[in-house]
């Protein structure tokens, strides 16, 4: 199966989108919804939580986990892979979100190599939104200096948008205000981006109100959409792991907390009664 993580319910945008484009497959979803939201936590703490979810998902049977989740791949997955993986988990693989939207964000195609720059946008702008630790690891900039150097990148943490997703606050004045509180700056400056990236699962969901303050000749990159086309693209080059994979389109769905909670809020937002399970993750010995 198919792992796909996140920290609460908005990585479901991320998994629609892979069974959009993937629908042949089978997927585990799980939010750790008792622990978010993740966006303030410490660089440690975000990775125990991370690893811990994990393990949950390759104990239940999952050789391929997506972290959906932009502040877990920011702050945990280079070490799962580099440490975690090889010592225990040789067979199974762990992806991230943050590579494959800088791709997009610079307009390159999947799997690009450093260097590979998109002749259009070499010289341009282009902004990230995201939570407190995405912004602070810089893992946006890190990798956006690899593939297009000469790309200015604008990074607006946007600690307040997660918490009035999760709490169903999707519009309105008082999230309103918050929306032009962190996209003000962004769009005020010398050189305003020609891309905004949506960099946490959460902001698909304010979306509406982000495209009505942003001017239409600004693109904002939907996040699940590309990740699904990368994710897809990484299954072609790696065959021995694509056929490891369950054939049965089912889908999973859990939570660390309350499952008729996460019903309740996930179905409000999605349109339709999702079926929710209880998670109860190991931690760490
Ligand atoms: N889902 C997280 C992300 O994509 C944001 C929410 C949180 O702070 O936990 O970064």
């Amino acid at each position: 199966m198919i792992g796909v993580f996140d920290s609460g319910f908005g990585g479901l945008t991320v998994l629609a989108a892979l069974r959009q484009r993937l629908p042949q497959y089978d997927y585990v979803f799980l939010a750790d919804s008792a622990r978010a939201p993740y966006g303030a936590r410490s660089f440690d703490v975000i990775h125990d939580f991370t690893l811990e979810a994990v393990e949950w998902l390759f104990n239940e049977g999952c050789t391929v986990v997506v972290l959906a989740c932009n502040t877990a791949s920011a702050r945990a997955l280079r070490t799962i892979q580099q440490n975690h993986l090889p010592a225990h988990r040789p067979d199974r693989r762990v992806l991230g979100v943050v590579r494959p939207s800088v791709e997009a964000l610079a307009g390159l195609p999947p799997g690009a190599l450093p260097g590979v720059s998109a002749p259009s946008l070499v010289e341009g702008t282009v902004a990230v939104l995201g939570t407190e630790g995405t912004i602070a690891s810089d893992s946006y900039g890190i990798e956006l200096r690899k593939l297009a150097p000469r790309l200015e990148l604008i990074q607006q943490p946007c600690p307040l948008w997660a918490p009035l997703v999760e709490a169903g606050e999707l519009d309105g004045p008082g999230t309103e205000w918050f929306l032009h509180r962190y996209l003000d700056p962004v769009l005020s400056g010398p050189r305003p981006p020609q891309r905004i990236l949506l960099g946490c699962t959460h902001y698909p969901l304010l979306l509406p109100g982000i495209r009505r303050i942003v001017p239409a000749e600004i693109a904002i990159i939907p996040q699940g959409e590309v990740v699904a086309e990368r994710f897809a693209d990484w299954l072609v080059r790696h065959p021995d792991q694509e056929q490891r994979l369950g054939r049965g389109r089912l889908q999973r769905l859990a939570t660390t907390d309350d499952p008729a909670w996460f019903a309740e809020h996930s179905g409000r937002i999605f349109g339709r009664p999702l079926q929710i399970e209880r998670a109860r993750l190991s931690p760490l010995g």
